[in-house]
């Protein structure tokens, strides 16, 4: 979703936003635009790719300090207009902003009987017009001011024309980290844009202001309070991720998947004491059996994670547990348990939804561990405490090396929380088994992944598709739809397989395409009896199932076999020929697989 990019320092300011915006595009974006210094400030903006701005900006001044945004739009069109940067009306202030304002309607209104003409439909466009109107001379005071107006979220950068000696950077929910290099500070909405200068870094947090310049930054809060700087060193893995030799990042990154599973349980899987070890939980063994209910909090894919490791949990370690949707979970007035556990579960760690969730379960006094990927995200941040992924940086919009990584993460957890209870030495050591093993099975069916082709054929031109699981296989099926919509557009939707015949069995047809994830699991039986209601509606089945399942096999048109595995570890497996079906799908349909249509990659809005 949005990026900005803020830079002040020695070198051309432009090449310096471009590759700021280029290293951000991963995040969907629709325009982008750019802000020079100058008399009066120099501005440029172009709807599409960042390679559309390079075009646009290929006359700029000379200058050593500018501010550069990629906009996901959310308040009006896709337009150049609409695109930020946003300047007040004599071009002297420019403003990039993420985030949402409130209330615009009411702050536009007023604006215009002051006599402002506004230029593009955004809700951003206030902010350069009510700095203007506080402006005194002092442009931290007018941020300031004007911010005191502002309902919503923001995470803003503003360029005075006035004051070439600073950059005034404001954070309420949407993030902004600084980084502090030798003679040049950079601002971005995510330390992607910032680690190729320094990984010396100050994150802002909410209601606070920074001013910038060469020499570094000074923060405030928005009322003016002092506020302590502290300047991390940033780690993790920011390098821009290249394809190697794939076509598109989404199959990299589904066939990385034996390596990113293997890089969650390393070092965290005791064999021969049958437990996990999961140091950044901080939890003891006492701590641990204290816990009572489990909450998995996400959205999307890191949602339908939740699920399966929800299952496991329950399965596994007796405590009950489930997953809820972040952005419907936080505005429901949650009761938050003392004994519950919590889990944020996010890739990006930028969900505004599930960061969202997490600060009411805070407020209530909760306890939440983050599971999640980018390391030093705002979501692992502010949860403190956790687990990493390890995953490596997911490039395509649709998710998929991270839901088997969250799974596995999940599932290191519940051998911890199983082994605090009652799962004996002997269990714990066969469920230590089975995950060690993960990798080579996840490894095993990309080697060999059966006539996914075929099974394409079914799918591309259909109306509908269905998409049906028991058990563990629930999540994989909600997980298998949401990719074949993502990246394919091909109209879809997943149920329980035993809830078909309460509905969406008058969808069945002649040739209706119907993927049933059928495991060798407890499940399997009853889910037999339900592939055998969808082929007597003369539906065309794409099961995948445990290798050496004639029987499913049997009654399917295309067959899907994926190597045996242990029930509550089969997401690991099951879900990758349904990753695979939605890019070839989307291949065969002339999708744009690694950025498909709206999405985005970091949600950064509510
Ligand atoms: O970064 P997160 O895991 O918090 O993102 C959550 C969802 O936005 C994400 O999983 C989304 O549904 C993906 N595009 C799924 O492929």
């Amino acid at each position: 979703m949005c990026g900005i990019v803020g830079y002040i320092g020695v070198k051309p300011a432009l090449p310096v936003l471009l590759e700021g915006l280029r290293r951000l595009e991963y995040r969907g974006y629709d325009s982008a635009g750019v802000a020079l210094l100058g008399e009066p400030l120099w501005l440029r903006r172009a709807v599409g790719r960042v390679s559309d701005l390079v075009q646009a900006a290929r006359e700029a001044p000379e200058a050593t300090v500018g501010i550069a945004h990629t906009r996901w739009a959310t308040h009006g069109g896709v337009t150049e207009a609409n695109a930020h940067p946003h300047l007040d009306a004599a071009s002297r202030i420019a403003v990039v902003h993420n985030g949402i304002i409130e209330n615009m309607t009411a702050l536009r209104a007023q604006l215009t009987s002051e006599g402002v003409a506004f230029r593009s439909e955004t809700d951003t466009e206030v902010l350069p017009h009510l700095v203007r109107r506080h402006y005194e001379g002092d442009p931290v005071d007018a941020v300031q001011r004007a911010l005191a107006h502002i309902r919503g979220t923001y995470g803003i950068v503003v360029l005075f024309a006035d004051h070439p000696e600073l950059l005034v950077v404001a954070r309420n929910g949407s993030p902004l980290v600084v980084g502090v290099g030798e003679g040049e500070t950079v601002v971005a909405s995510d330390p992607q844009a910032v680690v190729q200068h320094t990984r010396r870094v100050v994150y802002l947090q909410d209601r606070e202001l920074a001013v910038v310049t060469r020499a570094g930054v000074e923060v405030r809060g928005l009322d003016g309070a002092p506020v302590d700087l502290n300047v991390e060193l940033i780690d993790g893995d920011y390098d821009v991720a290249n394809r190697e030799g794939f076509p598109h990042f989404m199959l990299k990154e589904i066939h990385e998947q034996p390596r990113s599973v293997r890089r969650c349980l390393r070092g965290r899987v005791q064999s021969e004491d049958g437990m996990a070890k999961l140091g950044g939980f901080q939890m003891t063994p006492r701590d641990l059996a204290a816990i009572q209910r489990i909450v998995c909090i996400g959205c999307g894919t890191s949602y339908h994670a939740g699920m399966a490791g929800a299952m496991a949990i329950e399965a596994l370690a007796r405590i009950p547990a489930r997953a809820e949707i972040a952005s419907e979970f936080r505005h429901r007035h949650p009761i938050v348990m003392r004994d519950a556990l919590f889990l944020a579960i996010s890739q990006s760690g930028e969900t505004a939804d599930t960061l969202g969730a997490i600060q009411e379960v805070q407020l209530k006094g909760g306890e939440v561990l983050g599971v999640v990927n980018v390391v030093g995200s705002t979501i692992a941040r502010t949860c403190g405490r956790g687990v990493y992924l390890h995953s490596g940086p997911e490039v395509a919009v649709a998710s998929t090396k991270a839901f088997t990584s969250q799974v596995t993460a999940l599932l290191l957890l519940t051998l911890m929380l199983a082994r605090t209870r009652d799962l004996s030495l002997p269990r714990g050591q066969e469920v230590a088994e089975a995950l060690a093993s993960a990798p080579e099975k996840v490894a095993h069916y990309l080697a060999n992944p059966g006539p996914v082709d075929a099974a394409v054929e079914l799918i591309r031109d259909a109306r509908y598709v269905l998409f049906l699981g028991r058990g563990f296989s629930f999540p994989v099926a909600l997980e298998g739809a949401l990719k074949l919509k993502e990246v394919a557009y091909v109209p879809c939707e997943a149920y329980p397989a035993g809830e078909m015949k309460h509905g969406p069995i008058a969808m069945l047809e002649q040739g209706t395409p119907v993927v049933c994830v059928v495991p060798q699991d407890a499940q399997r039986d009853k889910a037999i009896s339900n592939m055998r209601e969808v082929q007597a509606r003369g539906a065309h089945i794409i099961a995948v199932h445990t290798e050496g399942d004639d029987e499913v096999a049997s009654l399917a048109t295309v067959s899907l076999p994926v190597p045996p595995i242990a029930d509550f570890a089969s997401p690991l497996v099951t879900v990758l020929p349904l990753q695979l079906l939605a890019y070839q799908a989307g291949i065969a349909l002339g999708r744009d697989v690694d950025k498909p249509r709206n999405l985005a990659k970091s949600v950064t809005v509510e």
